[in-house]
């Protein structure tokens, strides 16, 4: 029996995955490689500081630690830029349809996201108040494909990971969510979320029998 639903944010609920991948694409051609959509599947989900030494082993290049921390900021600004100028057209078809019947039902509902801009995104798109919990990458420790972020979402509601349905759009995230013992929900593409328990192509038209499994 679900009652739960915890709520990737970045590519789920609002279209953010595009600026993290212009972000980090600057970034790429500034150290004098190309990026591409594909190798940026790689990087969702994951923290900042993982994506960028995943970034990094893609233009196979090495740099100490402390530039490791300039690049990372620099691109941070870059990606503050996009997001802060962001507002409610850019919520995803759907998502917050789908959230207001889910309270309408009683089922508690939860961000669970590796993302440190977690906050400034929802104040952008005036959703701060639709959750009963936030976790984000500011909370956790570990980022997907660590289950951490959506257990403490689980405990933060009160509810048992294994009445909690995750939605993602991030191969990390479904294993995160799966590791966690709950049910997994892809958003996107079957070829990038095979081991999801469900795919959906976006949250548009979702109902609640999307919930029984
Ligand atoms: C989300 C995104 C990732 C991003 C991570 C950290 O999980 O899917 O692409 O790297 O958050 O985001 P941040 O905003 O903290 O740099
Ligand atoms: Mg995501």
């Amino acid at each position: 029996n679900v009652k739960a639903c915890i709520f990737d944010l970045d590519g789920v609920i609002v279209d953010t995955a595009k600026y993290h991948y212009l972000a980090w694409k600057r970034l790429a051609n500034e150290l004098g490689f190309d990026f591409t959509e594909k190798d940026n599947e790689r990087l969702k989900g994951v923290s900042r500081m993982e994506s960028l030494e995943i970034l990094l082993e893609i233009g196979q290049v090495e740099v100490d630690e402390k530039t490791k921390v300039e690049l990372a900021e620099k691109k941070n600004g870059w990606y503050r830029e996009y997001i802060t100028k962001m507002d409610e057209s850019e919520i995803l078809p759907g998502a917050k349809e789908f959230i207001e019947t889910l309270k309408e039902n009683n089922f508690k509902v939860a961000i669970g996201s590796s993302s440190k801009n977690t906050m400034t995104i929802l104040e952008s798109i005036n959703m701060v108040d639709y959750f009963d919990a936030i976790i984000d990458g500011n909370k956790i420790t570990k980022a997907k494909p660590e289950p951490e972020v959506f257990l403490l979402g689980a405990e933060a509601l009160g509810i048992n990971p294994k009445e909690c349905v995750v939605f993602e759009d991030a191969k990390a995230g479904i294993e995160a969510a799966k590791r966690a013992g709950m049910f997994a929900i892809g958003v996107g593409s079957p070829e990038i979320l095979k081991d999801a328990d469900k795919i959906i192509p976006s949250m548009k038209n979702l109902t609640l029998d999307i919930l029984d499994f």
